[in-house]
């Protein structure tokens, strides 16, 4: 089958049946948009197994994505979409750039939820535009730039709900959207601790890639630490 599309983190492969891709995760990780990168065995599987779990809870609660179903410990057939080159931030909490750019506390909580889009752009270092750059690039109409927003929150809703039941805190999570053949936006990509910060209520223990992209912990221990409490759910 034919190699679509390779990321940092996942292959993405045609299947014989039309409108099916298989994705495969990879072992790699990277960090500040692969300025730090290693390979960690089990890394793929981990997220491949959380990103399925996860998109199969959203399904339960009624929010269909690009999911269809886990073929394997590291692959996952999903529906074919384009993917829409936005990377869309969800923030409960400061942490990470937003600390950066505005100056803020860690950890300070957000009294709304912010949604922020990034261009996904390897060579731009993924900039954070707004919503009149999204439409000077053509990327998404009015309609769609509402439609995202609106998805984007629900699913925020769905994790802290799931991160509540774990005694886990959602703090900021990345998603990004396709559309299919018939131009319906879907959630694509994948959720996992590669693109979440989840802090332990009662601690502020890290369950996510900050502890690679800050070196405070095994990266491996941290996720296996967490499929075991979402496997618990
Ligand atoms: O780095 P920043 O604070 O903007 O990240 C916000 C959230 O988006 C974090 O959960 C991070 O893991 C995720 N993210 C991502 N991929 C990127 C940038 C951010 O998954 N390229």
């Amino acid at each position: 089958m034919t190699l679509v599309y390779e990321g940092k983190a996942k292959r993405v492969f045609t299947t014989e049946e039309d409108g099916v891709y298989r994705i495969e995760y990879k072992d790699e990780v990277t960090a500040g948009n692969g300025a730090k990168k290693d390979s960690m065995a089990g890394k793929g599987r981990l997220n491949n197994l959380i990103t399925s779990k996860f998109f199969e809870k959203l399904n339960e609660e009624g929010y269909a994505s690009h999911f269809i179903s886990r073929l394997s410990e590291t692959e996952q057939l999903v529906r074919k979409v384009d993917i829409i080159p936005l990377e869309v931030v969800v923030r409960n909490k400061a942490a990470g750039s937003i600390v950066k750019r505005l100056g803020l506390t860690k950890g300070q909580a957000f009294e709304v939820p912010l949604v922020e889009f990034y261009y996904k752009n390897d060579e731009l270092n993924d900039p954070i535009i707004t919503e009149d750059h999204v439409k000077l690039l053509n990327i998404a109409d009015d309609e769609e730039i509402k439609a995202l927003k609106e998805q984007a929150l629900i699913i925020n809703r769905i994790l802290i709900r799931l991160m509540e039941q774990m005694n886990l805190s959602l703090i900021d999570f990345k998603i990004e959207f396709g559309k299919d053949k018939d131009g319906t936006i879907l959630l694509a990509d994948e959720i996992s601790p590669d693109t979440c910060r989840i802090w332990d209520k009662a601690t502020n223990e890290n369950f996510d890639k900050d502890v690679y992209r800050e070196d405070t912990g095994s990266l491996i221990d941290t996720y296996t630490a967490f499929y075991n409490k979402l496997e618990a759910l």
